[in-house]
């Protein structure tokens, strides 16, 4: 996989590990940044070698420290409106991957940072993971979607709370909140995304990418959830993947799918 300018990337065991690269600035979202993040997750798309992904920051100190405020300095209201649209898009992209997107949280996830970790499927955070949406303390609001997922995943008085104050919350009260899937020391980040994710990538990657789909779509208020699953659901009658499976199970032997 050719470089990119903020991101380091590594293949390990079908997994993609993304790396946000910029430790110096707490891996703040400049545009740069935004703009390698579309484009790997365009690779992530496009090649079946990549089962799955991982998203993290560099260093000790921080997944993403929030978007870049810097590049904030100058913009107008229609440029800002342009950049939140763009941030969206980006995260639209990693929440609607047909494959797994786990954050590892490994220190400060912030503003963009949060609402990063958020457009993943779900999260894993180390013990000294932070997490908290601070645009308040700037004259601002979230504009990465954050006031939507945020609701989502730890409810509308908890989001309320968060988005309106910029408290931080630690990885035990992210916990609690329901924002995380599990907390584990920063040095097994990686290997509890792993154990979770050898055993996704046994299963037939349409039962995988519908059921992402399905699990997506209760959040969408254009269509119906249960509509959208039962499609989803016929779908993956026609694959071959789903008659290995069933035969396997009647004739008591480990289903080996082969993606189609
Ligand atoms: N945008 C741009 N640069 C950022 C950044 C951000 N969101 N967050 C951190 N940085 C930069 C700092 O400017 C500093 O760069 P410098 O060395 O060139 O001055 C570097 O990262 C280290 O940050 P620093 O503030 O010195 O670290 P700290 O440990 O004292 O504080 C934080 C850590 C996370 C509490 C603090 O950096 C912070 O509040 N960041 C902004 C968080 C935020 O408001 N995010 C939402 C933005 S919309």
């Amino acid at each position: 996989m050719s470089s990119f300018q903020t991101l380091f990337t590594k293949m390990e065991d079908h997994t993609l590990i993304i790396t946000i690269n910029r430790p110096d600035k707490l891996n703040a979202l400049n545009q740069q940044v935004m703009k390698d993040l579309d484009a790997v997750m365009d690779r992530v798309y496009k090649f079946p070698e990549i089962k799955s992904v991982v998203i993290t920051g560099a260093g000790l100190k921080s997944f993403v420290a929030g978007a870049d405020v810097k590049e904030f300095e100058s913009l107008s209201k229609e440029d800002a409106t342009a950049l939140a649209k763009r941030g969206q898009d980006v995260f639209f992209k990693i929440e609607h991957s047909p494959k797994p997107v786990i954050a590892c949280v490994n220190g400060f996830a912030l503003g963009g940072g949060c609402e990063l970790a958020m457009a993943c499927h779900f999260i894993i955070a180390s013990e000294s993971a932070v997490f908290g949406q601070p645009e308040v303390n700037l004259g601002i609001m979230v504009g990465y979607g954050g006031s939507q997922r945020l609701t989502q995943r730890v409810g509308k008085g908890r989001a309320m709370e968060l988005v309106i104050t910029g408290k931080t919350i630690n990885a035990t009260q992210a916990m609690n909140y329901g924002l995380v899937n599990y907390v584990v020391p920063q040095t097994e980040l990686l290997d509890k995304a792993f154990s979770i994710l050898r055993v996704v990538h046994e299963k037939a990657p349409k039962s995988v990418a519908n059921s992402i789909k399905a699990v997506n779509a209760a959040w969408n208020e254009a269509e119906n959830g249960y509509d959208v699953e039962a499609k989803l659901f016929g779908e993956c009658f026609t694959t071959h993947d789903a008659k290995e499976g069933i035969t396997a199970f009647i004739e008591k032997r480990k289903p080996e799918f082969k993606g189609n």
